[in-house]
């Protein structure tokens, strides 16, 4: 659950902000409604974002030895993530990002990495 994920993290921030300049925080945060109750779309080259500090930005990369995500077919790139989520394929952290992340979003990043143009090793155009 990519929502749920987040929550403690931005609820961690708000009351650091809010303690250590001694001031009284502004209001307490509501009470969240349920999360898939208010799950946004998904905004796909959002999350995409995330990934490109160790796959390359747009999914692409240029002289590592990560498997670039531009120009993956997409139901490979589907039964990647889901498999690292489930731990059915070994990894060191790829377990972890996976987890973040539903069905739906993991659907939608493999249309949209799909649709990226891939490129060859140096950077250029296939
Ligand atoms: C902190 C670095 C890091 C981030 C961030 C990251 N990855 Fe990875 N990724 C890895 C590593 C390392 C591997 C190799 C498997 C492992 O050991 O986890 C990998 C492997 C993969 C693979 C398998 C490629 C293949 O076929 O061998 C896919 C697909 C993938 N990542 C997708 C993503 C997506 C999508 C995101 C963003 C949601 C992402 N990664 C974010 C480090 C990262």
């Amino acid at each position: 659950m990519g929502a749920s994920a987040c929550l403690p993290v931005c609820l961690g921030l708000l009351l650091i902000s809010g303690c250590d300049r001694g001031r009284p925080r502004a209001a307490e945060p509501q009470a969240p409604p349920p999360i898939a109750a208010s799950l946004p779309p998904v905004d796909v080259a959002a999350i995409a974002h995330t990934c490109a500090g160790c796959h390359g930005t747009g999914g692409r990369v240029r002289d590592s030895a990560f498997v670039p995500l531009a120009g993956l077919p997409a139901d490979r790139f589907v039964a990647t993530m889901k498999d690292f989520r489930s731990g059915k394929r070994p990894s060191t952290l790829m377990g972890h990002v996976a987890k973040g992340f539903l069905d739906r979003d993991i659907e939608a990043m493999g249309a949209y990495f799909a649709a990226l143009p891939a490129q060859d090793e140096k950077g250029g155009r296939r």
